[in-house]
Protein backbone atom coordinates (compact mmCIF):
# COMPACT_ATOMS: atom_id res chain seq x y z
CA UNK A 1 0.00 0.00 0.00
CA UNK A 2 1.08 3.68 -0.96
CA UNK A 3 1.96 6.32 1.66
CA UNK A 4 0.17 9.53 0.48
CA UNK A 5 -0.46 12.28 3.23
CA UNK A 6 0.83 12.48 6.94
CA UNK A 7 -0.10 15.48 8.49
CA UNK A 8 1.05 16.74 11.88
CA UNK A 9 -0.71 19.56 13.85
CA UNK A 10 -0.32 21.28 17.18
CA UNK A 11 0.00 24.62 18.41
CA UNK A 12 2.96 27.34 18.06
CA UNK A 13 6.28 25.79 18.86
CA UNK A 14 5.51 22.13 19.74
CA UNK A 15 8.03 20.92 17.61
CA UNK A 16 5.73 19.84 14.68
CA UNK A 17 8.00 20.96 11.99
CA UNK A 18 10.96 19.15 13.33
CA UNK A 19 9.15 15.86 13.37
CA UNK A 20 7.83 16.39 9.67
CA UNK A 21 11.24 17.01 8.51
CA UNK A 22 12.85 14.01 10.57
CA UNK A 23 9.44 12.12 8.79
CA UNK A 24 9.87 13.27 5.24
CA UNK A 25 13.35 12.77 5.02
CA UNK A 26 13.52 9.00 6.76
CA UNK A 27 10.14 8.30 4.61
CA UNK A 28 11.10 10.23 1.01
CA UNK A 29 7.96 12.33 1.42
CA UNK A 30 7.82 16.05 0.73
CA UNK A 31 7.78 18.30 3.92
CA UNK A 32 5.09 20.83 3.15
CA UNK A 33 4.81 23.69 5.71
CA UNK A 34 1.11 25.60 5.70
CA UNK A 35 2.33 28.01 8.26
CA UNK A 36 4.69 29.00 5.55
CA UNK A 37 2.06 30.63 2.86
CA UNK A 38 -0.26 32.41 6.13
CA UNK A 39 3.80 33.89 7.36
CA UNK A 40 4.25 34.98 3.41
CA UNK A 41 0.75 36.44 3.31
CA UNK A 42 1.73 38.39 6.61
CA UNK A 43 5.10 39.59 4.87
CA UNK A 44 2.93 41.07 2.37
CA UNK A 45 0.76 42.36 4.51
CA UNK A 46 3.71 44.11 6.69
CA UNK A 47 5.82 44.94 3.67
CA UNK A 48 2.74 47.08 2.34
CA UNK A 49 2.51 48.48 5.99
CA UNK A 50 -1.63 47.35 5.62
CA UNK A 51 -3.30 47.14 8.71
CA UNK A 52 -3.93 43.20 9.73
CA UNK A 53 -7.40 44.02 10.75
CA UNK A 54 -8.01 46.06 7.36
CA UNK A 55 -10.05 43.09 5.78
CA UNK A 56 -11.12 44.53 2.82
CA UNK A 57 -7.87 45.67 1.81
CA UNK A 58 -6.67 41.98 2.80
CA UNK A 59 -9.41 40.65 0.56
CA UNK A 60 -8.38 42.68 -2.55
CA UNK A 61 -4.77 41.87 -2.25
CA UNK A 62 -5.48 38.26 -2.01
CA UNK A 63 -7.70 38.34 -4.76
CA UNK A 64 -4.83 39.52 -7.02
CA UNK A 65 -2.22 36.46 -5.96
CA UNK A 66 -2.49 33.79 -8.38
CA UNK A 67 0.03 31.31 -6.45
CA UNK A 68 1.60 31.67 -3.81
CA UNK A 69 5.93 30.08 -2.63
CA UNK A 70 5.77 27.18 0.02
CA UNK A 71 9.65 28.50 -0.51
CA UNK A 72 10.78 28.84 3.70
CA UNK A 73 12.78 32.08 4.40
CA UNK A 74 14.23 32.82 7.85
CA UNK A 75 12.65 36.34 7.35
CA UNK A 76 9.41 35.18 7.33
CA UNK A 77 10.04 33.49 11.00
CA UNK A 78 10.01 36.73 13.17
CA UNK A 79 7.94 37.50 15.82
CA UNK A 80 6.28 40.53 13.98
CA UNK A 81 4.96 38.58 11.18
CA UNK A 82 4.20 35.36 13.88
CA UNK A 83 1.74 37.81 15.52
CA UNK A 84 0.21 39.34 12.04
CA UNK A 85 -0.13 35.45 10.58
CA UNK A 86 -2.07 34.71 14.04
CA UNK A 87 -4.48 37.80 13.23
CA UNK A 88 -5.21 37.19 9.72
CA UNK A 89 -5.30 33.07 9.80
CA UNK A 90 -8.39 34.07 11.28
CA UNK A 91 -10.26 35.10 7.88
CA UNK A 92 -12.14 32.99 6.22
CA UNK A 93 -10.85 34.24 2.69
CA UNK A 94 -7.23 33.80 3.90
CA UNK A 95 -7.89 30.19 5.28
CA UNK A 96 -10.13 29.25 2.03
CA UNK A 97 -7.36 30.59 -0.19
CA UNK A 98 -4.34 28.64 1.68
CA UNK A 99 -6.11 25.47 1.74
CA UNK A 100 -6.40 25.69 -1.85
CA UNK A 101 -3.08 26.32 -2.51
CA UNK A 102 -1.87 23.91 -0.52
CA UNK A 103 -4.14 21.04 -2.22
CA UNK A 104 -2.72 22.39 -5.81
CA UNK A 105 0.79 22.03 -4.26
CA UNK A 106 0.09 18.69 -3.51
CA UNK A 107 -1.51 17.81 -6.78
CA UNK A 108 1.50 19.69 -8.94
CA UNK A 109 3.75 17.42 -7.24
CA UNK A 110 6.21 15.09 -8.74
CA UNK A 111 6.76 13.23 -5.82
CA UNK A 112 5.30 10.01 -6.10
CA UNK A 113 5.72 9.00 -2.20
CA UNK A 114 3.12 11.22 -0.82
CA UNK A 115 4.20 14.42 1.50
CA UNK A 116 4.06 15.20 5.22
CA UNK A 117 2.12 18.61 6.07
CA UNK A 118 2.25 20.59 9.19
CA UNK A 119 -0.23 23.61 10.50
CA UNK A 120 -2.82 23.75 12.59
CA UNK A 121 -5.95 21.97 10.69
CA UNK A 122 -4.80 19.97 8.29
CA UNK A 123 -5.53 16.59 9.74
CA UNK A 124 -9.24 18.01 10.76
CA UNK A 125 -10.04 19.81 7.75
CA UNK A 126 -7.44 20.17 4.58
CA UNK A 127 -6.55 16.87 4.64
CA UNK A 128 -9.28 15.06 6.51
CA UNK A 129 -8.68 11.28 5.09
CA UNK A 130 -4.94 11.55 5.30
CA UNK A 131 -3.67 7.98 5.72
CA UNK A 132 -1.73 9.18 9.48
CA UNK A 133 -2.62 12.15 11.43
CA UNK A 134 -0.38 13.07 14.67
CA UNK A 135 -1.22 15.75 16.70
CA UNK A 136 1.71 16.80 19.02
CA UNK A 137 1.41 18.98 21.83
CA UNK A 138 4.11 20.25 24.51
CA UNK A 139 3.52 22.12 27.98
CA UNK A 140 3.16 26.63 26.70
CA UNK A 141 6.52 27.24 28.96
CA UNK A 142 8.57 24.73 27.33
CA UNK A 143 7.03 25.87 24.12
CA UNK A 144 8.26 29.56 25.08
CA UNK A 145 11.17 28.76 26.25
CA UNK A 146 12.51 27.30 22.71
CA UNK A 147 10.88 29.70 20.40
CA UNK A 148 12.70 32.19 22.57
CA UNK A 149 15.96 30.28 22.08
CA UNK A 150 15.24 30.10 18.43
CA UNK A 151 14.87 33.59 18.15
CA UNK A 152 17.97 34.43 20.36
CA UNK A 153 19.99 32.08 18.17
CA UNK A 154 18.48 33.79 14.73
CA UNK A 155 20.10 37.10 16.19
CA UNK A 156 16.71 38.58 17.36
CA UNK A 157 15.61 40.22 20.03
CA UNK A 158 13.80 38.17 22.34
CA UNK A 159 12.10 39.10 25.94
CA UNK A 160 11.24 35.90 27.58
CA UNK A 161 7.89 36.98 29.61
CA UNK A 162 6.68 38.66 25.79
CA UNK A 163 7.20 35.40 24.22
CA UNK A 164 5.16 34.00 26.76
CA UNK A 165 2.56 36.19 26.68
CA UNK A 166 2.54 35.99 22.87
CA UNK A 167 2.27 32.48 22.70
CA UNK A 168 -0.35 32.33 25.22
CA UNK A 169 -2.16 34.52 22.93
CA UNK A 170 -1.76 32.51 19.32
CA UNK A 171 -2.84 29.67 21.29
CA UNK A 172 -5.95 31.09 22.29
CA UNK A 173 -6.85 32.48 19.26
CA UNK A 174 -5.91 29.22 17.12
CA UNK A 175 -8.00 27.24 19.29
CA UNK A 176 -10.88 29.45 19.84
CA UNK A 177 -11.63 31.01 16.22
CA UNK A 178 -14.49 29.66 14.31
CA UNK A 179 -12.98 28.92 11.14
CA UNK A 180 -10.88 26.18 11.36
CA UNK A 181 -10.17 25.99 14.86
CA UNK A 182 -6.91 23.83 16.24
CA UNK A 183 -8.19 20.69 17.49
CA UNK A 184 -7.23 17.12 17.60
CA UNK A 185 -8.20 15.62 14.37
CA UNK A 186 -10.38 12.53 14.36
CA UNK A 187 -8.37 9.28 14.93
CA UNK A 188 -4.89 11.39 15.21
CA UNK A 189 -1.80 10.04 17.18
CA UNK A 190 -1.43 12.25 20.31
CA UNK A 191 2.48 12.87 20.91
CA UNK A 192 3.41 14.65 23.78
CA UNK A 193 6.79 16.48 22.52
CA UNK A 194 7.68 17.67 25.81
CA UNK A 195 11.10 16.19 26.29
CA UNK A 196 13.42 16.08 23.36
CA UNK A 197 11.50 13.91 21.15
CA UNK A 198 8.96 11.80 23.49
CA UNK A 199 7.74 9.88 20.66
CA UNK A 200 10.83 8.18 19.79
CA UNK A 201 12.18 8.26 16.27
CA UNK A 202 11.25 4.13 16.38
CA UNK A 203 7.72 4.15 17.62
CA UNK A 204 7.08 6.55 14.89
CA UNK A 205 8.92 4.46 12.37
CA UNK A 206 6.96 1.63 13.35
CA UNK A 207 3.80 3.26 13.09
CA UNK A 208 4.73 4.38 9.20
CA UNK A 209 6.20 1.49 7.93
CA UNK A 210 3.29 -0.92 9.46
CA UNK A 211 0.91 1.34 7.77
CA UNK A 212 3.32 1.15 4.06
CA UNK A 213 3.42 -2.70 4.43
CA UNK A 214 -0.62 -2.39 4.52
CA UNK A 215 -0.40 -4.29 7.51
CA UNK A 216 -1.82 -1.40 10.22
CA UNK A 217 -5.47 -0.13 10.87
CA UNK A 218 -7.41 -3.15 11.42
O1 LIG B 1 5.90 27.75 13.76
P1 LIG B 1 4.64 28.07 14.52
O2 LIG B 1 3.97 26.83 15.00
O3 LIG B 1 4.84 29.10 15.55
O4 LIG B 1 3.65 28.77 13.47
P2 LIG B 1 3.33 28.35 11.98
O5 LIG B 1 2.94 26.91 11.88
O6 LIG B 1 4.41 28.82 11.08
O7 LIG B 1 1.99 29.20 11.69
C1 LIG B 1 1.95 30.61 11.76
C2 LIG B 1 0.54 31.03 12.09
O8 LIG B 1 -0.32 30.64 11.02
C3 LIG B 1 -0.02 30.36 13.34
O9 LIG B 1 0.04 31.21 14.45
C4 LIG B 1 -1.46 30.01 13.02
O10 LIG B 1 -2.34 30.95 13.55
C5 LIG B 1 -1.52 30.07 11.51
N1 LIG B 1 -1.72 28.75 10.91
C6 LIG B 1 -3.02 28.30 10.79
O11 LIG B 1 -3.95 28.96 11.23
N2 LIG B 1 -3.28 27.11 10.16
C7 LIG B 1 -2.28 26.37 9.68
N3 LIG B 1 -2.57 25.22 9.05
C8 LIG B 1 -0.95 26.79 9.82
C9 LIG B 1 -0.71 27.99 10.46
Amino acid sequence: MKINIITIDGPAGSGKGKIAKYVAKKWKLKHLDSGIFYRRIAYIISKKKINPIDKITIKILINDIDQISSQKNKILRSEKISNIASIIAEYKFVRDFVNTQQKLTVKKSKNKNGFVIDGRDIGSVVFKNANIKLYIDVDVNIRAKRRHKQLIDMGEKSIYPKILKDIKLRDKKDKSRKNSPLVIPRGAYIVDNSSKFSITQNQLNIIIGKYINGKYWN
